[in-house]
């Protein structure tokens, strides 16, 4: 890959983080919430929201289980879209990203499980994420006996939860403007792994 197409690589990250700064400051509730798109191989779509944990230029990881639908989904095609929106951010900003999966390494998976509130940990335990539960009691009797089990301990994770990492090969900015002179910027890498720069009507 040539110096140019990691340097625009580089300037959609440097763009992303900026405007994930902005968000902050701007008070967005939840700037790392985002939809996470997936699709059947019989090419059905599903969307539902996710949180951003950590990103960087390998990607854009979220955690869940692998079993639930959408782990199963990227399973099967790993391929995944993902949504920001931060409506209170310049005139409104939304983030496009799509790109092939990964399960991310068992130690970044680990690290991040530690961080997590005990309570989070055990239901990490207890729910048999996106199965069918017959009664709210049912999923509390699975949380009471997960804190029987490592009472006094600390909570692994869960082998079957774990991150996802999204390696972006489309990025796209949409920003918001009077009178519907939206703009658009798209980044993106072709086959052969050159990254290119352009603006998209809006
Ligand atoms: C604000 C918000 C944040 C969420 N964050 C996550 C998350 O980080 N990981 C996750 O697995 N589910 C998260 N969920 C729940 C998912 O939207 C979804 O209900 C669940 O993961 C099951 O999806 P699936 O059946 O397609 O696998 C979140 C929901 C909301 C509303």
């Amino acid at each position: 890959m040539a110096m140019t197409d990691h340097a625009l690589y580089a300037e959609a990250l440097a763009t992303f983080a900026e405007l994930f700064d902005a968000a902050l400051a701007a008070g967005e509730p939840d700037r790392t919430a985002m939809t996470v798109a997936t699709a059947t191989l019989d090419a059905r779509p599903a969307a539902r929201t996710v949180l951003l944990k950590h990103f960087d230029a390998r990607g854009f990881v979220f955690y869940t289980h692998l079993d639930g639908r959408k782990g199963r989904e990227l399973q099967a095609n790993p391929h995944a879209a993902l949504l920001f929106h931060w409506p209170r951010v310049r005139h409104g900003v939304q983030v496009r990203i799509e790109g092939a999966v990964e399960i991310v390494a068992d130690a970044e998976a680990d690290a991040y499980f530690a961080t997590r509130a005990r309570g989070s940990q055990a239901g990490a335990w207890a729910s048999k994420q996106s199965e069918a539960l017959s009664s709210r009691e049912e999923f509390m009797q699975r949380l009471a006996a997960v804190e029987q089990q490592f009472e006094g301990r600390e909570i692994p994770r869960p082998p079957r939860w774990t991150g996802l990492r999204v390696r972006p090969d489309r990025i796209e900015f949409w920003y918001g403007a009077d009178f519907r002179l939206h703009e658009r910027q798209l980044y993106d890498r072709d086959r052969a792994g050159e990254w290119s720069k352009r603006m998209l009507y809006p």
